[in-house]
């Protein structure tokens, strides 16, 4: 690969990938930048290409003609099924910014993630998985729980196969429907788990598969769609950074017990794993024990930890694929950031696409990601997902930066706007 001038192809179509391109686009080592599929504001940033992020023959083909350098999957999908192996394989001399499949399987398998966690003595919930022939173990073990009983399905489920339910006998009846493929191939493993209450936050790791890593700011994602946390999940509704219980003791634990385990643990089992951790965190009582893994950043939580990111991001991510990331130091500024999400009217339900957005230009207190969105042929912004457009501000505080999103947000208009009014009030 060349040192100078990287060109880039970054997967995805969402608010992190537009967040990713903006934050690439300020790197004095980036060559192009292209973004596949991306929407209608990663244009500014990169050159859209109509290419799906699973489309592995399409995508080297792609790279082999535009000479790209560096492929920064955004999403779990391409990872889940095998890019990094796809390209280690091909004669093609170009970096892949992610896990191997085996090591993608922390998120794309439940079972394998607890099974992992177990083995490196990782602070988790209590599990048990089970299959079809094991759905009487399963029962037994639900009977040693307390209410709400947490069942997951192993495989991805488009973020739907977690159920918590509080009777047990409507517990028992559940696995027994997820075995039986409510969640199609993805729920033929189930994995039961012990609930565990306490606030949550997002942990993003960069590891170079060698041993080095990188700690990324930390944040905390507004699921539900509904204001007090109610209402149905969504993909995510808002984000803070910094996480005010997330102190300096808390974040020691963090490393000391979880960021260095997992670190250590896929390098001394051989997996490869150049890229991205999530650790999903729930703090129980002020101990930090991990709820999922991802292998990807979070999607709204990068719309807030990539501006508070010092630095360069390409060369960050070429020291991570090339699996050196001695000497890469890793600034973080002390300035909070936030983003509130404007969503169709609707959403995570049905929802209208195609709606004019207007007043985009009014804004200049924040930084807009866009999320679901598409330029028509003459040029004018239109919805084209549920989450429509991350609305980012700075501030010395999460408050000053709450009131900088809000004053932006109530310039967008589009019809049957809906967001959230309620981001990061816990903490003000
Ligand atoms: P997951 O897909 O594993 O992140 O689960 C989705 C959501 O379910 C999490 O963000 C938590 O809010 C909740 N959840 C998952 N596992 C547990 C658990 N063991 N105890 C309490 N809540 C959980
Ligand atoms: N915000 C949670 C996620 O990206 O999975």
């Amino acid at each position: 690969m060349k040192t100078e001038n990287v060109n880039v192809l970054l997967l995805g179509s969402g608010g992190r990938e537009s967040t990713l391109a903006w934050k690439l686009s300020q790197s004095p080592r980036l060559g192009k930048l292209w973004i596949a599929p991306g929407n209608g504001g990663t244009d500014v940033y990169g050159e859209n290409v109509a290419i799906k992020p699973t489309d592995f023959p399409a995508i080297e083909a792609f790279v082999k003609a535009n000479g790209v350098d560096l492929i920064i999957p955004g999403n779990e999908d391409p990872l889940v099924e095998g890019i990094y192996d796809y390209f280690e394989a091909s004669q093609v001399d170009v970096l892949v910014a992610g896990p191997s499949k085996e090591g993608a399987r922390l998120e794309g398998s439940k079972d394998f993630a607890k099974e992992f966690m177990s083995r490196h003595s990782i602070p988790t919930a209590r599990h048990l998985s089970v299959t079809p022939e094991t759905y009487n173990a399963g029962v037994d073990f639900l009977e040693t729980l307390q209410s709400p009983y947490v069942l997951k399905a192993d495989g991805l489920a488009a973020g739907k196969g977690v159920l918590i339910i509080d009777n047990l006998d409507d517990a028992k009846r559940s696995l027994k429907e997820m075995l039986d493929g409510m969640f199609g191939k993805s729920s033929a493993t189930v994995v039961i788990e012990e609930f565990l209450s306490g606030i949550e936050c997002s942990v993003f790791v960069l590891t170079d598969g060698n041993g080095g890593y990188r700690v990324l700011p930390v944040a905390k994602d507004y699921k539900r769609i509904g204001e007090g946390d109610k209402g149905l999940n969504t993909g995510g509704m808002g984000a803070v950074s910094p996480v005010p219980f997330a102190d300096e003791v808390f974040m020691q634990k963090v490393e000391d017990r979880i960021i260095r385990p997992t670190v250590d643990g896929l390098k001394a089992e051989g997996i490869v794993y150049r890229g991205f951790i999530f650790l999903g965190l729930i703090n129980v009582d002020g101990e930090p024990m991990v709820i999922e893994y991802n292998v990807r950043m979070g999607d709204p939580e990068t719309e807030v930890v990539m501006p508070r990111l010092q630095g360069d991001l390409v060369q960050l991510l070429v020291n991570v694929a090339r699996g050196d990331l001695a000497g890469e130091p890793l600034t973080i500024d002390p300035e909070a950031a936030v983003t509130v999400m404007v969503v169709s009217g609707g959403y995570p339900g049905d929802y209208a696409k195609g709606k004019v957005i207007n007043g985009l230009e009014n804004v200049s207190d924040s930084t807009l990601f866009h999320a679901g969105t598409s330029r028509t042929p003459d040029g004018e912004i239109v919805t084209s997902g549920g989450r429509v457009i991350a609305v980012t501000s700075r501030g010395e505080t999460l408050e000053k930066a709450l009131e900088r999103s809000y004053r932006s947000v109530a310039l967008i208009n589009f019809e049957e706007k809906y967001f959230r009014r309620d981001i990061g009030n816990e903490f003000i």
